[in-house]
């Protein structure tokens, strides 16, 4: 279901601190509908390279094209009026409140009269979920009570209420059980059939190999490559993630090495 003109390109971006070049021109594209994984060891530069686009860090140079227009992302607030959210590792989520108040969570409805509307929140959070992740059944518990399958889908949810249409998750599976990540699953192909692109960062490419149409792999600042999934095996990656070679470089020794 790609077109041609790519949601996010990032082109050449280069951010140094002090002396450590973190991210030493890394150009990523991303399409509608479609998963990219981010992978590499820690310190490879996926989170310095993908705050970049979520606001969180100007870039020292490198351009950034959103439906094929330059863009300049110098806040959050810039990323989230382009479509672009970001559900971080905390999912900084307000535990002791229940799922519609932290879908509406600082944008909150309000009567005419100028109370809280829990009812419109509860009922568009209905609606909401019944799209995204029909198995959420639990809108009245404080969300601490949930498991990380469900923490995770009011997160998202509250992203695609707010009109993201990019949705950068980091290490979106890595603390869940098998079950959950089945639900996090569904609600990722969910998101891509409505055409959301979406970036999936992970240091672990068995917790994104299944999920990504492409995966690009970043190794001490640079891009190793970017590669479609079904041209690739797991070893093949995992000799790009260690040993920054190309899928045709990798030996059967060298597989032999990474097990
Ligand atoms: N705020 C910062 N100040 C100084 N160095 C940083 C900062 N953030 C990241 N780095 C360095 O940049 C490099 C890339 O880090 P990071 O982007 O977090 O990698 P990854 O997310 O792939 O683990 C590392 O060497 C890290 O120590
Ligand atoms: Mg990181």
């Amino acid at each position: 279901m790609a077109t041609d003109t790519p949601l996010v390109e990032m082109r050449d971006i280069r951010v140094a601190f002090g002396g450590v070049h973190a991210v030493a021109g890394v150009s990523v594209d991303l399409f509608p509908g479609e998963v990219v994984a981010l992978v590499g060891g820690n310190g490879a530069g996926k989170t310095t390279l993908i705050r970049t686009l979520s606001g969180a860090h100007k870039a020292d140079s490198g351009q950034i094209l959103i439906n094929g227009e330059p863009v300049t992302i110098s806040t959050p607030r810039d990323a989230k009026d382009l479509g672009i959210e970001t559900i971080y590792q905390t999912l900084a989520l307000a535990d002791n409140t229940n799922a519609p108040a932290n879908v509406f969570l600082g944008r909150e409805l309000t009567t005419r009269w100028g109370n809280l509307d829990t009812s419109a929140m509860e009922s568009e959070t209905r609606k909401l979920m019944a799209r995204l992740n029909p198995k959420f059944k639990n809108f009245v518990s404080p969300v601490s009570n949930l498991s990380g399958g469900q923490r995770q889908s009011i997160a998202i949810a509250r992203a695609v209420h707010f009109n993201a249409r990019i949705l950068i998750m980091d290490e979106p599976t890595a603390a869940l059980g098998p079950a959950e990540t089945e639900q996090v699953r569904d609600l990722i192909l969910q998101l891509q059939s409505e055409g959301i692109g979406i970036f999936l960062i992970s240091h672990d490419i068995h917790d994104v190999f299944d999920l990504a149409d492409r995966i690009s792999v970043m190794l001490q600042g640079e891009l190793v490559g970017t590669v479609n999934k079904k041209d690739v095996t797991k070893d093949e990656v995992l000799g790009m993630i260690i040993m920054g070679k190309h899928p045709g470089d990798v030996t059967q020794q060298d597989i032999a090495e990474l097990h």
